[in-house]
């Protein structure tokens, strides 16, 4: 009998998807359509690789070891025979499309199971970690999770990576990170395709590989006084049982990490910086230095004078020693030389190295530090393995095998693409993810701006290169240092999610990158970190700048706008972080007389993501905020803090249009503007054409004065205006500081 009830039940198949059925892969992939059917993995599926394939073993592995611990399911791991029997996960090289590459996968989901193929381990892997993305969210979890359907839609997924060089870059010198830690952030890498992981072993702040024959490095260089920079303390467990600050890895340890990037196909690339950022191993062995020390690896942020000797032919034997071991311990193609930011000034004054100058017949420092790298060079390249260095290493010639990193900015891409060398992209102002990710409510970085969009926003390709040339872009990576980050957490805070977005433009056709649907899939994939106990930056609803709302009026007051519907915040007016059991953001709180910083703690319903939020009260008049992105690297606020001698200072050349803008409480009728900009010693730092203006009431902005000398002092119109800013009308190369904006 035909039913009404036999009818309905065939509607599921033909409704549309329900929205939580939509895939959420990040990276996103080439190509992905979807196919008939739902994969659901029980007690029962099996994992098949081909036999005596390590790499398809090792993929299988992978997959098995994430999912087991949600699942609960032990999946057993069998040679794959003739026939692919039903139920199973498969990892094969057999019909692999060649034109994939040995990264490049295909992924089949049917009601039957899933296939993986590649012609690489890499591919294998790579197909390992899409399918796990396939599955809910809850697969991640490390713990069991009941109530769950381990399904996966059918889908026909081809896929290959636009870079070979999808990289991180961690600073384990200014703040050490345990073996365990990196790990960690490797595991990390591996969902994302991520690659390559380059290790800033050494700097000024610490030495942190064993080396044998040199025991000093680490004895002395890897250990400090303390935790430096300013920070807490306890925000760190790196101390030695005398309560040094400090660590450093055993060539064993090394070894491990080594292995354990290996099995997920991420080569490291240590970083032996020279000849300078060296200080911690010159106060283990000041005689390599120009003036014999001594040198205190306690020195604060910053470039410092600890450079090598190039005058001193012992130097080079030092250096050779330690980059025999070095070499010896990693076996990818490369290593990095570091070769950034030397400050040349003790070689001008060395007489070693000044007949260092007139033997090879340099004319200048410059020269010299050109002359001292290809020397070390050419040691590298005898060993068979090649150099990388930041993008300072261009100056003077390189061989042609070496590659650099541009770092200032991309002109030092440019350049070397150019001159047909290999580089690896990550300029500070899109790839730095020491970088703070908000204006306001962030914690203490080294400054600059860079949240995740203007990330993902970055083509690693500069404009300008031919199509060969454009061959030499190698891909690009995140680089975190970590002046500021005194933990594992806080550097997964930094890194995660900007280092997703560094994994899709690395990985993802540039006709496919699409932010808004990167954000959509974020928002499935942060549970996906979430479940992996990741402890990443919470993702910033839409408007959350705007979640303070201010009226004015005596006293102003400050209300909690509804950005995140069910929210609820705590507030503080001194600049503390609102504590979770104090004060509650009330409806139309009054503001405190005077200057004062407002803070804000909102909790999403679920009290499981909160977000700081933070706006400056000047003088219960105004609320100062910037409706432009401003690369605010000193603090917005310090233009606004009645002290002439604190300055805001913009972490970029300006652009026409550019402004800071005071948003006054309300409607108001002022006197009086006085701005100064840049010092009298840095003229560079001046506004050199801009304008003041005034919003009126009903009416668009108006321009009230000149900058001249970089300054205004005028009167303002008799007439009511609900704003002032300051405005660029032209663009200049050099950075704006401005150090009083006062208004009466
Ligand atoms: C660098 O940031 N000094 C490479
Ligand atoms: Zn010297």
């Amino acid at each position: 009998m035909f039913s009404i009830l036999a009818a309905l039940a065939l509607l599921p198949t033909l409704a549309p998807r329900p929205a939580d059925d939509v895939l959420a892969l990040v990276p996103e992939p080439v190509s992905v359509v979807r196919a008939q059917g739902t994969f659901t993995l029980d007690a029962g599926t099996q994992l098949y690789a081909d036999a005596e394939d390590i790499g398809g073993h090792s993929a299988a592995e992978s997959f098995g070891l994430v999912a087991r611990p949600s699942t609960g399911f032990a999946l057993a791991l069998g040679d794959l025979g003739a026939e692919t029997p039903a139920n199973s996960v498969v990892f094969t090289r057999k019909q692999a499309d060649a034109q994939l590459g040995m990264e490049g996968y295909s992924l089949e989901v049917s009601d039957t199971g899933a296939v993986v193929r590649s012609l690489g381990a890499a591919g294998l892997l790579h197909g390992a970690q899409t399918l796990l993305q396939l599955f809910p969210p809850e697969l991640f979890a490390r713990s069991a999770q009941a109530g769950v359907a381990w399904s996966a839609p059918g889908v026909v997924i081809r896929d290959a990576p636009r870079f070979v060089w999808r990289g991180l870059m961690l600073d384990v010198s200014r703040h050490f990170m345990t073996k365990d830690e990196v790990e960690r952030v490797l595991d990390q890498m591996v969902l994302h395709k991520l690659n390559v992981f380059h290790w800033h072993l050494v700097d000024d702040h610490g030495w942190r590989i064993e080396i044998k024959d040199y025991p000093k490095l680490t004895q002395i260089g890897a250990w400090r006084g303390a935790i430096g920079f300013g920070l807490e303390p306890k925000d760190s467990s790196a101390y030695d049982k005398d309560g040094r600050y400090g660590g450093f890895y055993t060539q064993d340890e090394i070894r491990e990490v080594v292995a354990y990037a290996a099995a997920r196909q991420i080569t490291v690339v240590p970083e032996i910086e020279m000849p300078g950022h060296s200080v911690a191993a010159l106060a283990a062995y000041p005689q390599f230095s120009c003036t014999g020390g001594p040198f205190d690896v306690n020195v604060p942020a910053g470039v410092h004078a600890g450079i090598y000797c190039p005058g001193n032919e012992a130097t080079f034997g030092f250096l050779q020693d330690v980059l025999t071991e070095v070499l010896g311990l990693f076996p990818g193609p490369f290593v990095h030389l570091g070769g950034d930011e030397v400050p040349r000034e003790e070689w001008t004054k060395c007489a070693r190295c000044k007949k260092r100058m007139q033997d090879e017949k340099l004319g200048s420092p410059a020269e010299l530090q050109s002359w001292f790298l290809k020397r070390i060079e050419k040691f590298v390249n005898g060993k068979g393995k090649r150099v990388i260095g930041w993008d300072e290493i261009l100056d003077g010639g390189l061989a042609p095998n070496a590659a650099v990193m541009s770092w200032r900015g991309t002109q030092g891409g440019l350049a070397a693409a150019s001159a047909g060398h290999d580089v690896v992209m990550c300029p500070n102002e899109s790839l730095y993810l020491d970088h703070a990710q908000a204006l306001t409510g962030e914690p203490l970085s080294i400054g600059g701006f860079t949240p995740l969009d203007a990330v993902y926003a970055y083509e690693p390709v500069p404009e300008g290169l031919s199509v060969a040339q454009q061959k030499h872009v190698l891909g690009a990576q995140g680089n975190l240092w970590t002046e500021y980050v005194p933990n594992a957490a806080h550097a997964e805070y930094m890194l995660w999610p900007r280092a997703c977005a560094v994994a899709e433009l690395c990985w993802t056709p540039r006709a496919k990158k699409d932010f808004g649907d990167f954000e959509r899939r974020m928002d499935v994939h942060k549970r996906r970190l979430s479940y992996m106990g990741v402890h990443y930056r919470p993702l910033p609803p839409a408007g959350l700048d705007d979640a303070l709302a201010f009226e004015g009026g005596s006293p102003p007051r400050v209300s909690l706008a509804a950005v995140i519907p069910g929210a609820t915040a705590k507030i503080s007016f001194d600049g503390s972080d609102p504590d979770k059991n104090g004060a509650a953001l009330e409806d139309r709180m009054p503001l405190p007389n005077g200057n004062c910083r407002v803070r804000a703690r909102i909790y999403r319903p679920d009290g499981n993501e909160s977000f700081l939020v933070e706006a400056l009260v000047v003088l219960g008049k105004a609320r100062v905020r910037t409706t432009l992105g401003q690369e605010a690297n000193n603090g917005l606020e310090r233009a606004f803090d009645l002290d002439e001698a604190s300055f805001f200072w913009t972490n970029r050349a300006l652009r026409t249009d550019d402004h800071l803008t005071l948003e006054l409480f309300g409607i108001r009728t002022l006197k009086h503007a006085r701005v100064t900009t840049g010092d009298a010693d840095k003229p560079l730092d001046r506004l050199q054409s801009g304008v003041l203006e005034v919003l009126p009431v009903n009416g668009e902005w108006k321009s009230v004065a000149d900058f001249t000398d970089g300054k205004v002092d005028c009167d303002l119109p008799p007439e009511p205006i609900r704003a002032v800013r300051l405005r660029c009308t032209a663009s200049q190369p050099n950075w704006l500081r401005v150090h009083e904006f006062t208004i009466q």
